[in-house]
């Protein structure tokens, strides 16, 4: 059993850098098996997500091999299956990727419902509705997604809801499609446009990715390429609440300042100090910030994948917040853990009402999914004692290196690993 043990009430200090982004390296890896070449892939974040995706892909015949830690080839050139099974994509979401990718360039691909984060029904039926309109059949048998196509034709595709995971797939699926697909309504985020740029890089023609529209011209082949990754906006957004949380002063380093406008906007209303440079952005806290209503929203909006984290920063604010979950319909399970930290916090249906306290006390509790996992995490940096936060696992699948990170601006944090 893992854990992580922290001693709380240190102010944080000093520069962290950014790993690369956690949500586009799950979208451009499959997206590299579109590739009949070699693809590099640099400023891969060191995590486990990209650990199982490279057990996925190495399955169907993808030569995966690195160059050094962040750096990987992958060589799709002798893919011989078109099956990705349970046991290969249970652990990770963007398993779903696989489905356009290998579609798209083999014209059927079975893939077994995606694993991930539990916070909500999940579901796929959009990305399911654009495969048909391209001219796919899908259909799911026995937990597995088959789909099938003799060939792929354009379609203009309007999604009824924002999403980042049908926004790709269909774009993985479209990129060999014959003629012209547009996808409206596409969702904007920073990992949409970046595969968008990798998979041009390896000769796809794709227009518009980072607006509501997308406009896809089929090719026939990908050939190889390399390719550095964003950094994680997540991540990022993370070490700015940290910051703000402990009344700390980070210079957060190797970032896009612009994918951050949403938090360092939010963070600035709670009296926060921000210094933006050209790839870093610093944040330094005040004693105690203003609590705020926060909305997540699909991007340019204020990142569900913060929510938590902000919750854990909203908990010892002044003054009553409310936190109105826009994106999933249950990602509030973590609240019952911030709790045992001493947090005031009434969830009612999408809405939670933080009345901020003066000081939370460590406790033990255990991280729920990811982004709840950093939220315990931030909240013992706060908290008066000794926190101890179980399932450590979740947080290894989407942060590189948190702890080693935290201790270098002057947390105390370490990785505790006991037998069972
Ligand atoms: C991605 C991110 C995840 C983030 C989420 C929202 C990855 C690997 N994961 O997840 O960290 O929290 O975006 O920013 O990039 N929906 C449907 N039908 C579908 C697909 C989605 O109704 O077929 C709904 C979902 O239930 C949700 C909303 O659309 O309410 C947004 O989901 P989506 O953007 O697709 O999330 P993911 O791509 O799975």
């Amino acid at each position: 059993m893992e854990y992580f043990k922290i001693t709380g009430q240190n102010r944080l200090e000093g520069p962290v850098d950014i790993s690369g982004a956690k949500n586009a390296a799950v979208a451009v890896m499959p997206a590299a098996i579109a590739a009949n070449g070699i693809c590099v892939i640099e400023n891969l974040p060191c995590i486990e997500d990209v650990t199982s995706l490279i057990d996925a892909i190495s399955k169907i015949g993808a030569k995966c091999r690195f160059r050094d830690c962040h750096t990987l080839e992958i060589d799709a050139t002798k893919i011989n299956d078109y099956r990705a099974t349970y046991n290969s994509v249970k652990k990770i979401r963007a398993s779903y990727y696989l489905l356009g990718a290998l579609l798209g360039r083999f014209k059927k691909a079975e893939v077994a419902l995606p694993g991930g984060c539990n916070f909500g029904t999940r579901p796929i039926d959009l990305h399911i509705k654009g495969f048909e309109a391209l001219g796919a059949k899908v259909h799911i048998e026995q937990g597995m997604v088959k789909a099938y196509a003799d060939e792929l034709i354009g379609a203009n595709i309007y999604l009824d809801q924002v999403s980042v995971g049908s926004t790709i797939n269909i774009m993985l699926a479209a990129i060999f499609a014959k003629g012209r697909t547009n996808i409206e309504n596409a969702a904007k985020e920073p990992h949409v446009v970046d595969t968008a740029n990798f998979l041009n890089m390896l000769g796809a023609k794709i227009k518009g990715a980072g607006t509501d529209v997308i406009r896809i011209t089929g090719v026939e082949e990908l050939h190889g390429g390399e390719y550095m990754i964003i950094p994680d906006q997540i991540e990022a957004g993370t070490y700015m609440i940290a910051a703000a949380a402990t009344g700390g002063d980070i210079t957060i380093r190797n970032i896009i300042p612009k994918h951050l406008d949403s938090i360092s906007a939010k963070l600035l209303e709670m009296n926060c100090k921000i210094v933006e440079g050209c790839d870093s952005v610093r944040v330094i806290g005040n004693s105690r910030p203003s609590g705020v209503t926060l909305k997540t929203l699909a991007y340019p909006g204020f990142p569900t994948d913060l929510q938590p984290q902000m919750a854990a920063l909203l908990s010892v604010s002044q003054g009553t917040s409310i936190i109105t979950e826009t994106v999933w319909e249950n990602r509030f399970q973590y609240i019952n853990e911030l709790k045992r930290l001493g947090c005031n916090i009434t969830v009612e249906g999408r809405v939670a009402v933080v009345e901020g306290v003066e000081q939370l006390t460590g406790a033990e509790v255990c991280a729920t999914d990811l982004r709840a996992g950093a939220a315990l995490v931030i909240a013992g940096l706060i908290a008066n004692g000794t926190t101890i936060i179980g399932n450590t696992k979740y947080i290894d699948r989407g942060y590189e290196n948190m702890e080693k990170k935290l201790r270098a601006l002057g947390a105390k944090i370490e990785r505790i690993n006991q037998p069972d």
